[in-house]
Order: structure tokens, then C-alpha cells, then sequence
């Protein structure tokens, strides 16, 4: 019906379209004709009549001209009253938009992560944030949305952006907690203190909350780089020491060496690498370690899990949300990365996911182990 409608609106529009615009053509030739006739005065070399190729007899009569004007100018009416309605509405659209976002950052960021030994469990990782202004720009809008815990690394090649966020945002150092890891090839005594200390000046900080061994391969020795590490902790340069990557054999040494706790242990876990193992061994009261999970949404990979789709239908969430809860369930920090704001908080939301026991079952149930980083160095393999 309203395809119909604005068809044969179109088709007049034209018709009058049409007509005006001869007429448009046509009138000053007209005039310039009779004023010529009447007054001898056609100007030489005008040419009126060769340019329209008509002749003045074929010149229109003065009722369709003013018939056709009116029309025309009834639609310019109609035209400038169609705009003025579009332009309130699109006033009207913006001023919805407007409010739904606020409405909808007020409810994104009405959620608080739940905080363990001071560590924020719900966390945000930065890997691959390498382009310095996007870097900045995704760690703001994290901070803006509720994240207070940043994860990157000397490796990530992006301290300085992180640091550059948190100083640029309205949350106050005190408040945020911000972990960054040392790489294999600055494991050994001398290169841990002056890696943290690089790392600090990138960051622009005083102090981070977390410092972890990336990985326990390269120059890492139990005892020479722990070392290290207590004695930053001692000069309150980190506050705590964490290590990455480690099996329960690696964190058994560790912990056993370490003049200083060892606060968590940073690994890969999702629905589909569910580390049972390593969180039995962190659980223990005598090693106590808290579990960090990197690509807590296995990069994206939690989508096509007929299980998380089932539970995520349920609760009217995403799969990439009941993957974030059911960690925690598991009384795992996430640290899921994201670009965009859309991402960002749709992660964020997944604190307001709640799972019954008939969830997580399930999802324990997945009988999966698939690692996604998987370096030839790692020590399983
Ligand atoms: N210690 C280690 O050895 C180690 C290893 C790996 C990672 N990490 C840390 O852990 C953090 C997280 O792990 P990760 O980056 O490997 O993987 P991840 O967090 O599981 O996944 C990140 C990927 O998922 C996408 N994504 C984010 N939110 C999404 C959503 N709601 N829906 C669909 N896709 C979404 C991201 O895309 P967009 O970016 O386009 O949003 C990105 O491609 C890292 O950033 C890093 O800080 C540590």
C-alpha cells in the first residue's frame, strides 16, 4: 500500500516535473519574444529560438504555466513540511538513541566483578592491541564500562598505550589493578629487575598489582628469577609475583622455592580446556594459588558449542557471556580481550549471568581438550 502511494506521488512529481521545467525554459523565451516584437529590441545573436529549436508559435499558453506552477509550488510546500517532519523525527530518533545508550551504559555498568585477595576477577586482556590508538581507545572504553583489572605484557608490544589509558581516564590508579608479565628471555636475575623496572616506565606507574613469568621457558631457573622477583616485591615495585603457563609440576617447584607467595597462576581455560587438574592443585590450602584464565572465550570459538548455545538460550545471553560465567563459577578470574565497545560489554554483561547447577553440569560435561596456544616451547609439550 505505501509502495503504491509513493509510486504514483513519483509518477505526478514527474508529470509536474516535466512540465515545469519546459516552462522554466520556456517563459524567458517567450517574454524575451514578445518584448522583442513588441519593442523591436530582440537583442542580436540571442538565440532563443535555435537554442530551443521551437518556434515562438509553439511557445506554451500562460493557464498550464500557472496550473503547473501552483502544483509545484504546492509540492515544494509539501516537500519543505515532509522535510521539516523528517528532520523532527530524526531529532526524535537520535534523542531515543541517546537515551537507550545511556539507559544501557547506566545497566552495563551497574555490574561490580566480584574481587579476590584484591585482585578484580573479571579482568581485561590486550594481547594483539598493538596499534597504539586502538590500544588506547579499547582500554578506555574498558575502563569507562567497569573493567579494573588490565592485563598485557612487555611482549604485547603496547605497555606504553595501557599506561597512556589509565592515565587518561577518570578512574584513579589506586582503583585499577594492572598485571604485566616478563618475557622468557628476560627471566635471569639482572633482566627481571631491569625488565619490570622498562616495564614500569612504559607504563608510567609506580607500582604494578601483578607481575608474571610469561613463560617458564628461556632464561627462566626457579629459584635465580623468583629471586628476582621477591625482591621487587620487597621495593614495592610489584605487589604481587605471578607466573604463566605453568602445570602443576612447575607450580609445585615454584611454590616451593619462591621466598614469596606465589599469588596466581595464568593458563589457558575455557569450556573446551577445562583444567581440572591445575584447579584442584590451586585450591589446595597449602599452595593457594589463584587461577587466571587467558582466552577465557577461546577466541571467539565458544560460539559454536552446541552446549554454551543451549545454556546462552536459556538465559537470554550469549555463548561468549556463559563461557565468561561459568569460569567463575569455577572461581576463575577471566581476562577475555576485545576491540570494540560492543564486545567489551557484552563481556562485561556476562557478570549479570547467573548459572544453576543443570548449567554448569552441563557444560562440565564437554569432553574436549583443546588448547589453542600451543607453542612448541610450552612445558606440556
Ligand atoms: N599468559 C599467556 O601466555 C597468554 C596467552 C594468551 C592470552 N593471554 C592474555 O589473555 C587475554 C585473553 O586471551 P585471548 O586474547 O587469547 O583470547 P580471548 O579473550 O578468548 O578472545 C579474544 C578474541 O575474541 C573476540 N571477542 C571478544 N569478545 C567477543 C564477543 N563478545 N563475541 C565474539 N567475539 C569476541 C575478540 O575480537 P575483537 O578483538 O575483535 O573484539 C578476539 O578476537 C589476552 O588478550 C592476553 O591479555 C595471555
Amino acid at each position: 500500500m505505501d509502495d503504491r502511494k509513493s509510486d504514483t506521488d513519483e509518477s505526478d512529481a514527474e508529470q509536474t516535473r516535466g512540465v515545469t521545467s519546459v516552462l522554466r525554459r520556456v517563459l524567458p523565451i517567450g517574454a524575451a519574444f514578445a518584448f522583442g516584437y513588441l519593442f523591436g529590441k530582440r537583442s542580436e545573436g540571442t538565440p532563443v529560438v535555435d537554442e530551443m529549436g521551437m518556434k515562438p508559435s509553439e511557445i506554451e499558453v500562460p493557464d498550464a504555466v500557472e496550473k503547473a506552477l501552483e502544483r509545484e509550488n504546492e509540492q515544494k510546500e509539501r516537500g519543505e513540511q515532509d522535510e521539516q517532519e523528517s528532520q523532527t523525527e530524526r531529532d526524535s530518533k537520535a534523542e531515543q538513541a541517546e537515551s537507550n545508550r545511556d539507559e544501557s551504559a547506566s545497566e552495563v555498568t551497574a555490574f561490580s566483578a566480584p574481587v579476590t585477595h584484591g585482585m578484580p576477577m573479571f579482568g581485561f586482556g590486550t594481547y594483539e592491541l598493538e596499534d597504539y590508538d586502538q590500544c588506547v581507545e579499547s582500554v578506555k572504553t574498558a575502563i569507562e564500562t567497569g573493567y579494573r583489572h588490565i592485563d598485557t605484557a612487555e611482549g604485547y608490544d603496547n605497555e606504553s598505550a595501557v599506561g597512556d589509558a589509565i592515565a587518561e581516564s577518570d578512574v584513579s590508579r589506586d582503583e585499577l589493578f594492572v598485571a604485566t608479565k616478563v618475557s622468557p628471555e628476560n627471566l635471569d636475575f639482572d633482566h627481571v629487575l631491569t625488565s619490570a623496572e622498562e616495564s614500569l616506565e612504559r607504563l608510567g606507574l609506580d607500582y604494578v598489582d601483578l607481575l608474571y613469568v610469561h613463560w617458564p621457558t628461556g632464561e627462566y631457573e626457579a629459584d635465580d628469577t623468583l629471586e628476582a622477583f621477591a625482591e621487587l616485591r620487597e621495593e614495592g615495585l610489584i605487589r604481587e609475583i605471578g607466573v604463566s603457563n605453568f602445570t602443576v609440576e612447575l607450580l609445585q617447584e615454584a611454590v616451593e622455592t619462591a621466598e614469596e607467595p606465589i599469588f596466581a597462576n595464568q593458563v589457558e581455560m575455557h569450556p573446551m580446556l577445562q583444567q581440572n587438574d591445575l584447579r584442584e592443585f590451586c585450591a589446595q590450602d597449602d599452595v593457594d594459588v589463584e587461577l587466571v584464565a587467558y582466552s577465557p572465550i577461546a577466541r571467539g570459538d565458544v560460539a559454536d558449542i552446541p552446549e554454551l548455545r543451549a545454556v546462552a538460550e536459556k538465559h537470554d545471553a550469549t555463548p561468549t557471556q556463559v563461557s565468561l560465567a561459568w569460569c567463575r563459577e569455577k572461581g576463575v578470574t577471566t581476562i577475555p580481550k576485545a576491540t570494540g565497545r560492543e564486545h567489551i560489554q557484552e563481556n562485561w554483561r556476562s557478570l549479570g549471568v547467573e548459572l544453576d547447577e543443570e548449567d554448569i553440569e552441563k557444560i562440565d560435561a564437554i569432553d574436549r581438550e583443546e588448547r589453542l596456544v600451543d607453542p612448541d616451547r610450552a612445558p606440556w609439550n
